[in-house]
This record gives C-alpha cells, sequence and structure tokens, in this order.
C-alpha cells in the first residue's frame, strides 16, 4: 500500500541538528533539510509514526497545515480565523496552542499562543455554535504556530507530550539531564556500542540508559504508551501496531559493557530504580564511589560524563573540581576518551588536557561545550 507524502518537521535542541539528520535518515526520511533545531524532511504516515517512536534525538515532530504571510499584527487571527478548523476539531475534545516567534511583529509568545486560540475557538462557535475548551496539560490537539520574520507555519503537533519524555526514569537526581540530550550526546560521541562505557557521575543514569537503548536498538519510545497522533481522526491502530511490530523486530539481545558510578548513595539507588525498571540490570554496573576513589573497570574505554556545572549542582570550589576530573583522567584514565559536557567554560580549562574535539550544544537554557579528551600516558597527557 502506498501513502501520500508531505513535509514533516523535527525539533531538536539546539546542537544536535547534525546528528538529528543522521537520525531520520536512518528510519527512512528523505529530502533532509538543516533548520535552526529543527531537521525537514518529506515523509508519509507510516515515517510519522515510525519517528515518534523510534528517533531519538527529536522533542517533537510536526505536520505543518498551511502558511501564510503576516504584514500586520491582525494577519495572524484573520488568516487562523479563516481555516476550516471545523473540518477536523471536535468542538467536544481539547486544544492547546504552543507558539514560537523570532525576529516578527510580535514580541510575546503567549501573545500570539493567546491570539490564535481566539480565532481558532472563534471560528468553531461561529461554524458549529460550540467551542472546545483548552487544556495546557494533557490536550487532546495541539497546534504549533510557528512565526520567522513574516511567515507563519502553523502545524499539528503529532508527538503530544515532548518526546523526551521517554517513560523509563522513575526516579531522578537533582539535574537530570535531557533524555534527548543524552541520546544525541552519545551519538555525537561516536561510542561504538562494544567499547566498554562509563559515566562517573552518572546521577539517575540518563546517559548510561540512553547508550544501553541506541547499543540495543530499542526503540527510544519503547517505555512510552501515547503519542498525539492517536487522538487524529486519522489515527490507523493497524498501521502503528505494524510499525511498532517492525522497529521491535530489530531490537537486538548484544550483552553490553556499561558502568555508571557516582559519589551519592541516592544517585546510585536512583539509578539502580531506573535501570531496572528499563531492563538493563545486567547490562549496567553501578558502584557508588567518587571519580577521584575510582577504578576504570577496563583498561580502555570511553567516558561520557555531565559533571556539576555550578549551576544547578553548586560547587564549593568549581576550579579544584575540574582540576580533580583532569588529574583523575591522567593518573588512572590513559587509554581512555573521555566526552565531558559543561556550561562551565572556564573551569573546563582547569581539566588541563587539551580537547581533540569541542561541540556547542544547550542543556536548556545554558550554551555548553561538549569536549573530547584522549587521554595518553606521557607527555601527550599534558594540555
Ligand atoms: C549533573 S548531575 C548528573 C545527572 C545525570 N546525568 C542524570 O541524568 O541524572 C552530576 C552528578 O555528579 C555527581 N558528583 C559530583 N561530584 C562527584 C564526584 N567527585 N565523583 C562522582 N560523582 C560526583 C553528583 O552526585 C551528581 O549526581
Amino acid at each position: 500500500m502506498t501513502f501520500p507524502k508531505f513535509p514533516i518537521i523535527a525539533k531538536t535542541i539546539s546542537g544536535l541538528e547534525d546528528v538529528l539528520v543522521k537520525d531520520l535518515e536512518s528510519l527512512g526520511a528523505v529530502d533532509l533539510l538543516k533548520l535552526n533545531r529543527a531537521v525537514s524532511f518529506t515523509g508519509d504516515q507510516p515515517l510519522l509514526y515510525r519517528v515518534n517512536y523510534c528517533c531519538r534525538t527529536a522533542l517533537r515532530i510536526l505536520k505543518p497545515l498551511f502558511h501564510f504571510e503576516i504584514l500586520e499584527q491582525k494577519d495572524l487571527y484573520d488568516r487562523l480565523y479563516e481555516y476550516p478548523w471545523e473540518n477536523f476539531i471536535d468542538p467536544e475534545k481539547t486544544i492547546s496552542i504552543d507558539a514560537v516567534i523570532s525576529y516578527t511583529v510580535f514580541t510575546n509568545s503567549q501573545f500570539v499562543a493567546q491570539k490564535s486560540k481566539d480565532a481558532i475557538v472563534d471560528r468553531l462557535r461561529d461554524k458549529l455554535g460550540k467551542r472546545p475548551s483548552v487544556d495546557l496539560d494533557d490536550p487532546d490537539l495541539r497546534i504549533n504556530v510557528h512565526l520567522f520574520k513574516d511567515l507563519c507555519t502553523v502545524s499539528l503537533d503529532s508527538s503530544g507530550q515532548s518526546l523526551h519524555r521517554r517513560g523509563y526514569r522513575k526516579n531522578t537526581g537533582p539535574a537530570p539531564i535531557n533524555e534527548v540530550l543524552a541520546a544525541g550526546l552519545v551519538m555525537l560521541s561516536g561510542w561504538d556500542i562494544t567499547t566498554p562505557l562509563l559515566d562517573p557521575m552518572c546521577g539517575s543514569g540518563t546517559l548510561l540508559i540512553e547508550a544501553a537503548m541506541i547499543a540495543k536498538n530499542i526503540p527510544a519510545g519503547y517505555f512510552r504508551d501515547s503519542y498525539g497522533f492517536m487522538k487524529w481522526n486519522d489515527f490507523d491502530s493497524g498501521l502503528w501496531e505494524r510499525v511498532r511490530a517492525e522497529s521491535l523486530a530489530r531490537v537486538s539481545t548484544l550483552n553490553l559493557h556499561l558502568f555508571g558510578s557516582d559519589r551519592s548513595g541516592r544517585a546510585i539507588e536512583a539509578a539502580g530504580i531506573n535501570m531496572q525498571h528499563a531492563g538493563f540490570q545486567n547490562d549496567i554496573t553501578l558502584n557508588e564511589v567518587s571519580f577521584e576513589e575510582s577504578v576504570p573497570p577496563a583498561e580502555k574505554g570511553f567516558i561520557i560524563c555531565n559533571p556539576p556545572y555550578d549551576e544547578r549542582i553548586k560547587l564549593d570550589d568549581a576550579v579544584a573540581f575540574y582540576k580533580m576530573i583532569g588529574d583523575t583522567l591522567k593518573r588512572k584514565y590513559s587509554g581512555f576518551q573521555a566526552w565531558f559536557i559543561s556550561s562551565d567554560l572556564e573551569s573546563l580549562k582547569f581539566i588541563g588536557l587539551r580537547p581533540s574535539r569541542r561541540i556547542v550544544v544547550f542543556n536548556g537554557p545554558l550554551e555548553c561545550r561538549f569536549v573530547k579528551f584522549e587521554v595518553f600516558t606521557g607527555k601527550k597527557a599534558r594540555g
């Protein structure tokens, strides 16, 4: 059976656009175009379902409905009101509007969301005599209004809740990393899935769980049961079951060598619960120990680590802390490739090793560097 093609947009975190292109390509997307914090591509209904289920580095998958030009503020309401919303919004259902704006006649995205909602609700009330209510937390239909300069794109959000909500994390520590960012970092690092991988400040274990899911080809949405598209009028449950079954048929039973440690007993307890819940208790070994006291779990390996940045987790002495990271790497981890993400660019320098890669990526509002150190013995270890 062939399905009609349509444009699709995957939204992501700033800095993950390149890995998102690869991620989407591997799932069958074509005509890929890298944008700012997004990638556009062409696909059909099976692909829309598949990318929601399997793509690790997208936050949301949008299906654009129409575009228009905005020359003055009233165009937003007028053009949204003209669209035949009554053809696919049941007024008994709930809606919510997400608005994103840049370089436009509007300065406030909340105002854009409000105006858009008014236009849609007024149209439905005038045409059907009833209006849908708004539910910001769990609406039946999420509509995305994106304004860039004078171009407005209105899309349906096929994901519903953000795709970073994978559903495996039952317990977190004080500064858990976003699951989409964690997957993106593992993919950016070039980890080859068989080399031993250590996160020596693993907190609730997100980086290791994402790495395990990547290595075993477990769909990103394996632990999640709902997506926005399931509430659409055209939802095809048979097709969804087929897409799911095809994706699950690719899961591998590879044995993994993943290691997590943290100096906090509570973090290790949380990581243990999450790993148990995700079914990785035989793939990931956890240890309550500080990085400085740690013993490398293998002669050679990979480290991917999200240490405190002195932001959400405060450090007594950030310079001394990052110096300790560098000293520990040099003392104990020769033969390892070590990746660290941090927004504390000054303190990062005190690791004292010369980074061989440096990638700009955002963790929430924080501009970070994801840096790679090749730890050698002897002369090369010096920065
Ligand atoms: C930003 S959090 C990591 C969050 C983790 N990526 C997650 O998703 O939950 C930093 C972690 O570093 C740990 N930590 C701080 N200093 C440490 C040290 N010297 N050795 C080992 N772990 C340390 C903290 O206990 C905390 O769990």
